[in-house]
């Protein structure tokens, strides 16, 4: 059975956020949540604590453990799982990490656009925006920032939400070069990473990344996000900054079912992966023959497109979609100020509803 080959009346009766925030006739391609069957490894473990009332909460290193195995079989990166830290999930990870090392106002890089909580956790920080330049990092760009802002801290993506660009052992050796030279701390979410699989370089992997920390888990890549748990590696001084309170929010549960996942979920991350890059192709395929104004070049990381609709001349193409097609996707908006005519379309589904997707759209602008 496919991974993705959940009915759409089955995905309809789902409580989450894709299939709860909009209208019933509405096609959901928003939120990064996949249309999947659950690994099996991860309900059999969840369904056996179920039945042996194992539900309290987390205390052995177990999910540090399965990281770092994990890490060393994928990346070839290897780390001591005392070098990662318990967090509720990526999101609070990454700005448990930011308010512990930089102060309300201090400057802090982002590349945009950008997964909106990129901006969220840095609230009461001075935003120094770097846009990507051709979907990859301006390492120029950075330089120039880096120098001119001096910040403490860069967020960065790898692989990059929203475009799916995996960032290159060459330019992750630059950043690191560059944040070495300028004293910032790099807070790099890989969330996306175990997707991305061999393709992907993790950030402490690279030479000369000192004063780092990865937030990860394995949560986006195995469609774990009711299952809460992150963990934060590398940088002694920064998890040494960070609230005492920091590990309260993961649950057990997370924890079961991100170990299980990272442990005995590999299979399941590589078929996800490959039918993910024939969705990708199907997209691309379904755009070229019913809506040719618009053009998509699939990139590797992520299960996310964005798209350019700027050739439909549209006021706002998300809005459009949704009143119109009735298909709900991200507002590029929300990723860069600029962005008002991208959307970010979620491809973590199947043939049925993208080529349904597609149709809508088409017949919507016809
Ligand atoms: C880049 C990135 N970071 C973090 C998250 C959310 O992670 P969590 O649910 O663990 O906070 C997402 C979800 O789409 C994401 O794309």
């Amino acid at each position: 059975m496919a991974i993705f080959d959940v009915p759409l009346a089955e995905l309809r009766t789902r409580g989450t956020i894709k299939w709860r925030r909009f209208e019933a006739d509405v096609l959901p391609m928003f939120v990064a949540e996949m249309d999947a069957h659950l690994a099996p490894a991860v309900r059999a473990r969840l369904e056996r604590a179920l039945a042996e009332g194992d539900t309290g909460y987390p205390e052995l290193p177990a999910y540090q453990e399965a990281l770092a195995d994990f890490a060393a079989w994928q990346w070839g990166w290897e780390f001591s799982p005392s070098d990662a830290t318990l967090v509720t999930d990526v999101v609070t990870g990454m700005r448990d990490a930011l308010m512990a090392v930089t102060e309300p106002g201090d400057p802090v890089v982002i590349n945009s656009p950008i997964y909106p909580p990129f901006r969220g956790v840095s609230y009461d920080r001075t935003i120094v925006d770097v846009p990507m330049l051709d979907d990859r990092l301006d390492l120029e760009g950075l330089a120039e920032a880096f120098e001119e802002h001096r910040p403490k801290a860069y967020l960065l993506c790898s692989p990059h939400n929203p475009n799916g660009t995996i960032h290159t052992a060459e330019e992750l050796a630059e950043v690191a070069r560059l944040a070495d030279r300028f004293g910032v701390v790099v807070i790099s979410d890989e969330i996306h990473a175990p997707l991305a699989g061999a393709a992907h370089t993790p950030y402490l992997a690279v030479p000369g990344a000192h004063d780092a920390v990865i937030v990860t888990s394995a949560s986006k890549s195995w469609n774990l996000a009711a299952l809460k748990a992150g963990l934060i590696v590398g940088s002694a001084s920064v998890r040494d900054r960070l609230r005492p309170m920091v590990s309260d929010g993961a649950s057990y549960f997370g924890v079961l079912a991100h170990v299980a996942a990272l442990a005995d979920g590999r299979d399941w991350v590589r078929e996800a992966a490959d039918e993910i890059e024939g969705n990708k192709e199907f997209f691309a395929a379904q755009l070229a023959e019913h809506l040719p104004a618009l053009s998509y070049t699939p990139l590797p990381g992520t299960y996310l497109a964005w798209l350019d609709c700027s050739p439909l001349g549209l006021e706002s193409p998300v809005d459009h979609f949704h009143q119109v097609a009735r298909v709900r996707l991200n507002a590029g908006r929300d990723f860069a100020p600029y962005a008002q005519q991208f959307v970010r379309v979620n491809l973590a589904t199947n043939h049925d509803i993208i080529a349904e997707a597609v149709s809508r759209l088409a017949a919507s602008v016809s």
